[in-house]
């Protein structure tokens, strides 16, 4: 079992916040372990809570729809949350839930090594950048040790806030964000062979 997958079983049964006691199951993420692009929401919501994946109500469709329009699909990214248990009714979660998650995100963050961060809605946004308000930087693309980052209002604001044009808008910016993530990469380590071969020149 890889390290991402014992992260992902350890995060099904955590007891960490009281969000345990109402969820139906865990929301840990889900994706390629090696995706360039990861996606980051607020928390589950009803559907989600049921199946255990993130985004597969109708935000879910939602933004299934929009990464298709830059011809991505939603296996080719990783997909997960700020909190990976359902807040009752879908409240806002709590500053002391997402802080029982932290390290979650943390991890999955140091295991996947994502070139490009897509932070969606504000709980996501000030999970990495607390100072900034999402009306200010969404549509901003920006650099911080190594990984860059997209921000992005919530797909649910399209859906409720009528927001979806200014969406679609930063979907577009997601070509861009990513060949600058790739121009700025740390290039791959050498071959083990490639290297004895200098060793002998
Ligand atoms: N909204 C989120 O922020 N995350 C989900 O997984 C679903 C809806």
């Amino acid at each position: 079992m890889s390290a991402l997958q014992e992260l992902v079983t350890r995060i099904a049964s955590c007891p960490n916040c009281d969000l345990c006691k109402t969820r139906t199951r865990a929301v840990p993420g889900e994706g390629p372990e090696n995706a360039e692009i990861m996606l980051v929401g607020e928390g589950p919501g009803y559907h989600e809570d049921q199946q255990g994946r993130p985004f597969v109500g109708a935000a879910g469709r939602l933004l299934e729809e929009l990464l298709g329009s830059v011809g991505l699909k939603r296996t080719d990214v990783y997909i997960t949350n700020v909190v990976k248990c359902r807040p009752p009714q879908n409240r806002d979660p709590l500053p002391v839930e997402i802080d029982a998650c932290r390290t979650y995100l943390e991890r999955q963050i140091e295991l996947i090594r994502p070139l490009l961060i897509i932070t969606l809605g504000r709980y996501s946004l000030a999970w990495f950048f607390p100072r900034d308000t999402i009306s200010r930087v969404h549509g901003h693309i920006r650099e911080r040790d190594g990984i860059h980052f997209l921000h992005m209002y919530h797909p649910a604001a399209a859906l409720h806030g009528g927001l979806r044009a200014v969406i679609e808008q930063e979907f577009r910016k997601i070509p861009e964000a990513l060949s600058k993530a790739r121009q700025t990469a740390a290039p791959a380590p050498p071959e083990p062979a490639v290297e004895q071969m200098r060793l002998f020149k």
